[in-house]
């Protein structure tokens, strides 16, 4: 899992130079089509990335985006008006059973589909109408990490093809950012020392970073076995802050712009109640109520946080389960490829 973290920068830039002239002739396609709809398909780690990709698309693109509910096809076998649909699936393995026959199913039912698969030959790659291929290099480790970064950076190039707000400058200045939070390995290192002992947490962000806490808290739960609840900021007010006690665990994100005012009203109230706040953020950003900060050490724009704030949180899975005497790349009971219908 740590080699395959310290690999990302150089996936990333990998897969920024072999796929951005596929997105730019993917966006003349698209001029063409004049999508209504964009349904995105996935299980896991990258259903996070698809969740990402919900926010991301209908943000630069101003097309309404759905996910997906696999067993609306796979088990209830509706039938859906999907002309003029783009129907995108994601899939590290390209495995996926319920993926693969809910794109198959899109395709008879009229959409255009496309693949993010890290296997040019898997069965996903064969069936849809267009690739976009990860380029992440095998994926050894249990727990996905570049093939999701990788998800999210394909997410980006299919976005800057349907709209005109993401810009291929910005994205290919990805890797470095991602770099950068590299550094913050010797003190993720030791601030996973205090939470050893940990059990139980919440993990909360807003907007395009939402996709992140469930994405942290995926791998705290499959590399730590922590119990980890992910919130959007907005609903752990709608209840689940009742859970907070003096030195309960919360994450978050916080990225310095749209979403961080109401981040910081809820990292205060979190102060007041005395919990246990580690935030994930950048050098530029004021976070007077944080018990501990993960500063990423670039200043970027909000929309490109994603990629480079996952990296710590994943470094602190990696190195909590360390900690833990737990070997994050055998988590019990899991596979690589899961096949679920
Ligand atoms: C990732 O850390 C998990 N082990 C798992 O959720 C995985 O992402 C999921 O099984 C989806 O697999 P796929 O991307 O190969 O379809």
């Amino acid at each position: 899992m740590m080699e395959e973290i310290h690999d990302e920068p150089i996936a990333l830039e990998r897969a920024f130079r072999a796929e951005r002239a596929h997105a730019f002739e993917f966006k003349r396609f698209c001029g063409r089509q004049n999508f209504r709809l964009i349904v995105l398909v996935a299980r896991g780690t990258s259903d996070n990335a698809a969740l990402f990709g919900r926010y991301l698309l209908e943000l630069t693109t101003g097309i309404p985006v759905s996910l997906a509910a696999p067993s609306v096809h796979t088990l209830y076998h509706a039938r859906l008006n999907l002309r003029q649909a783009l129907v995108i699936g994601i899939s590290q393995s390209g495995e996926g059973t319920d993926i693969n026959l809910v794109l198959q199913a899109a395709r008879r039912q009229g959409a255009c589909t496309v693949g993010i698969t890290n296997e040019p030959h898997s069965a996903m790659a064969r069936l849809v109408d267009e690739v976009f291929l990860v380029r992440a290099g095998r994926q050894r480790s249990v727990a996905a990490t570049k093939t999701y970064t990788g998800q999210l950076l394909v997410l980006y190039l299919l976005a800057s093809a349907l709209g005109q707000a993401v810009t291929l400058e910005e994205v290919g200045r990805i890797p470095g950012h991602v770099r950068q939070a590299l550094r913050l390995e010797s003190e993720i290192r030791e601030l996973v020392e205090r939470y050893r002992y940990m059990h139980e947490c919440a993990v909360v962000a807003r907007g395009l970073n939402y996709a992140n806490a469930f994405e942290l808290s995926l791998k705290l739960m499959e590399t730590c076995y922590v119990v980890a609840e992910r919130f959007s900021a907005a609903d752990f007010l709608h209840g689940p802050i009742a859970l907070v006690e003096r030195d309960f665990p919360v994450m978050l994100f916080m990225p310095p712009g749209k979403t961080f005012a109401e981040m910081n009203r809820l990292a205060k109230r979190l102060r007041q109640l005395r919990a246990e706040t580690v935030v994930i953020s950048s050098s530029d950003s004021k976070l007077p109520a944080a018990t501990r900060a993960l500063r990423v050490p670039d200043v970027i724009p909000e929309l490109y946080t994603p990629i480079p704030y996952i990296v710590p949180g994943q470094l602190v899975a990696a190195l909590l389960a360390e900690a833990k005497g737990i070997d994050p790349d055998r988590p019990r009971s899991l596979k690589i490829v899961t096949r679920t219908r």
